[in-house]
């Protein structure tokens, strides 16, 4: 499928309603709620066997994801803001909350992730950083955009680790 030209317009989001996907352990789309086809412009048939990728949105820094699929992978929760590409072209930004996916014998099967409306408190702050990292890896690698990302964390002291900035964007959304 062609990728879509993105346009600087952003999709307004209904309040309290989640956008909802499910994926295989390859972020295969196997499942999408009515919000999420209605509001990324394809219909649950063009999205389900999609990559995952299908909605993303150039950006999103590569090392996000890099962070995202280590940490799930290993049982953990991501939380997440993530701005996303619409069939159409514009973009909708989501606070995102990832699941592991099991079956009956405790066994792993796919990844769910929640998705709601974002406060723009937040994204004003993380695009001028998503910016950055997405600078860097153009220039650099990615391998460069985790050290910035590690050292920008580092410089708010010994408390800010991923995790507890992922905590505070929690309680700001
Ligand atoms: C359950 C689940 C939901 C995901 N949702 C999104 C999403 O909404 N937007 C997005 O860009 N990537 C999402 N991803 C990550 C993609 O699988 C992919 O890693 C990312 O789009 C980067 O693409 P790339 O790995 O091809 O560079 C999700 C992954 C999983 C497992």
């Amino acid at each position: 499928m062609k990728r879509p030209e993105p346009i600087d317009e952003e999709i307004e989001l209904k309040n309290n309603i989640y956008i909802e996907s499910d994926t295989d352990l390859k972020g295969i789309i196997t499942y999408v709620n009515d919000y999420f086809a209605e509001i990324s412009r394809y219909t649950p048939e063009e999205l389900v066997g999609q990559p995952h990728s299908i909605v993303r949105h150039p950006d999103m820094p590569k090392i996000l994801f890099k962070i995202l699929w280590d940490r799930i992978q290993h049982g953990h929760n991501f939380i997440a803001a993530v701005k996303n590409l619409a069939k159409d072209g514009r973009y909708y930004w989501v606070f995102t909350d990832f699941e592991v996916l099991k079956d009956e014998h405790d066994t792993p099967i796919g990844y769910k992730a929640s998705r709601k409306k974002i406060s723009k408190y937040v994204t004003d702050m993380l695009d001028p950083i998503y910016k950055k990292l997405v600078e860097i890896e153009k220039e650099s690698g990615t391998y460069a955009s985790e050290k910035y990302l590690t050292d920008f964390l580092e410089s708010y002291g010994d408390d800010i680790t991923v995790d507890n900035m992922l905590e505070e964007i929690h309680r700001l959304y």
